[in-house]
This record gives C-alpha cells, structure tokens and sequence, in this order.
C-alpha cells in the first residue's frame, strides 16, 4: 500500500461526511470519509469478513505490547466471534479502511454484564503499528462515540494500561478522565502493570 500522507494536527477539521449506504456492509450503515492531507481513508462498521485483517493488527498488541493483557495470540475463529457477538447485540465493530486494508478498528462492548450497566459501555481501539499518529485513531473514536450516542449509551469507559501514554493521550483529548487506578492488577512481561478507568459520560 502507498498511502502517501504527513501527519495531520487539526483532528477537528476532519471532513467528515455521510456519503452513502452500501449493500456490502455486514448491515446497511453509512459509511464516514475522512480527507487528511493525501490520505482518503473511510470509518465502516465492520463485517465477519474483517476478522482476517483485525488479527494481526490485535496480535501485535498481544504480543508485543502491554495494551492487552493476554500472552497467548488470537485466532481467526475467536476474532470472528468476538465481531458477530458485538454485532448481534447491536454495539458498533468500526474498521477504518484504505485502499482496499484495514489499518485499524474499534469497538464498543458491554461493560460488565448484569442489567443495571446496560448504558455503560467498554470502548477498544487498535491501530496497525505501521500507521500510527496519522490521526486514524482520532477519526476510529471520533465515529465510535457518535455511535456510542446512536445507542444511547450514557457511560463509556476505558480500561488502559497505566503505561499507555498514547491511549491516556487519545482519551483525554476525547474528554475522557481518570476516574480509576488499579495497582498492580495485571503482569505481563515479568512485571506488574497498573489498571487505570477512564471515563466519559455522554
Ligand atoms: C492508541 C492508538 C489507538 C492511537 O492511534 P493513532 O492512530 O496512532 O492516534 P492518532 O494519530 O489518531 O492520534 C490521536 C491522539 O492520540 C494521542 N497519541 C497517539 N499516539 C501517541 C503517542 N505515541 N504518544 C502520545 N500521544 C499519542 C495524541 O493525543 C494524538 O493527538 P495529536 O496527534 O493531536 O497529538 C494506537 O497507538 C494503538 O493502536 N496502540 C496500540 C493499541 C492500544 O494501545 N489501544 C488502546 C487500548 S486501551
């Protein structure tokens, strides 16, 4: 691929547009174009079909990183599964899409699963390492908390890695706040990791 594009740094003039609905899409959403300097990438939700191109963008992170915490490498069928459960349930899977790959996607979850949270949802977000600070993460949250709206979720928290600084970044200029610190909670790579909430309430 050879998406020729600088880093942008006004995130909040992305254009943003509605273009169209497609009967490609796992269900008829309209899909969100974003134009950044020479890059033309577009925010779709996700079908079954995209498991392929999100796992090893998950895998890296699992492997390589501490923003998941699990040691053992994902698989397709378990991908796949962790789409059609979000889907079925009728919370957003997003995949940010160019030229035809997939270069990053997120997705909200339910929180914890007793009735009383159902307005509170989980948020994830992933991006291929090759493509970071070219603002797909920013446009990924940018239409998942439209969505997040659409639902009427009221609460959406994310549970990040204290050591995360991208992410804790990312948040914070959604307005998401720490509300939330875990203490070694978690280990991975021989060492404790803390657990911070962050949250935002729409
Ligand atoms: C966190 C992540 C999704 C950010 O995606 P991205 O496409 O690189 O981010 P963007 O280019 O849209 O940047 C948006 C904002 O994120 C923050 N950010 C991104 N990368 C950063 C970094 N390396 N250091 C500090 N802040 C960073 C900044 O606030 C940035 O805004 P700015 O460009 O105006 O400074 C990406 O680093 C990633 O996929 N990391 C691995 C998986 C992960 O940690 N997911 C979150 C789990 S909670």
């Amino acid at each position: 691929m050879s998406l020729q594009c600088g880093r942008f740094r006004q995130p909040h003039h992305f254009a943003v547009g509605i273009l169209t609905h497609t009967s490609r899409t796992f269900r008829t959403r309209p899909k969100h174009v974003f134009e950044m300097d020479q890059m033309t990438f577009q925010i779709r939700d996700a079908t079954p079909s995209d498991a392929a191109a999100i796992l090893p963008i998950f895998n890296q992170a699992v492997l390589e990183t501490t923003a998941v915490w699990s040691d053992q490498p994902s698989d397709l069928a378990s991908r796949e599964e962790w789409i059609h459960t979000r889907v079925s349930k009728n919370l957003p899977v997003l995949v940010c899409e160019a030229e035809g790959a997939i270069l990053g996607y997120a997705a909200l979850s339910d929180f914890r699963p007793l009735d009383g949270y159902r307005s509170t949802k989980e948020n994830s977000v992933f991006v291929d390492i090759t493509q970071h600070r070219r603002g797909i993460g920013r446009a990924l949250m940018t239409v998942l908390l439209q969505r997040a709206r659409q639902i009427e979720a009221h609460a959406v928290v994310a549970a990040i890695d204290s050591t995360n600084a991208a992410s804790i970044s990312l948040h914070g200029s959604f307005g998401f706040a720490e509300v939330g610190r875990l203490p070694q909670v978690g280990q991975k790579f021989g060492s404790w990791l803390d657990l911070i909430y962050m949250q935002k309430l729409l």
